[in-house]
């Protein structure tokens, strides 16, 4: 395929669903060690990042995992997620969240899930984690 053509079609489908939904595996094995290093990462990266998240981290751990529960547990019919994101997207604007802090949202999380499957974790893994990530932050940013 040429760069163009990846370019246009790179987007995520059900399709990523299988090799999602094993690299997950880890993450509900040890949520809270999951979700630890997450913020561990989001932090090293993204230190300004820090002053808009509470003190005590421990509720929004469990947020995170969450989450990401509700999207795995929805990936079958992904567009009744939309409403759900859109609507978490608009929360995340008051919150002071801006665009391109996804993109650091993201990498903490590819770094995070490489760190929990380790060579599970392999290029098309890596690959169909972005396509979701980057359609979910694009029904956040609907919002
Ligand atoms: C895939 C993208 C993301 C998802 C699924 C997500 C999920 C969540 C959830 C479920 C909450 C709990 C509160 C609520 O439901 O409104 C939350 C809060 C929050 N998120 Fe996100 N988030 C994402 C991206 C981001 C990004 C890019 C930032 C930027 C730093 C961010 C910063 C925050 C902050 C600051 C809070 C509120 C903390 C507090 O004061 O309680 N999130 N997020």
């Amino acid at each position: 395929m040429s760069d163009t053509a990846e370019l246009l079609f790179d987007v995520y489908t059900r399709s990523d669903n299988p090799m999602l939904r094993a690299t997950l595996a880890p993450v509900v094995a040890d949520p809270d060690g999951f979700a630890r290093r997450f913020y561990e990462r989001l932090f090293e990266r993204a230190p300004a990042l820090r002053r808009l998240f509470p003190t005590d981290m421990t509720q929004q751990r469990m947020k995170l995992v969450q989450t990401l529960g509700v999207v795995a547990a929805g990936l079958d019919e992904p567009e009744h997620l939309v409403g759900t994101l859109q609507e978490l997207g608009a929360r995340h604007r008051g919150y002071g969240v801006k665009f391109a802090h996804y993109v650091e949202v993201g990498e903490a999380m590819l770094g995070a899930l490489a760190d929990v499957n380790g060579p599970t974790f392999t290029p098309d893994a890596r690959a169909a984690w972005q396509r979701l990530f980057a359609w979910v932050a694009e029904q956040m940013r609907r919002g």
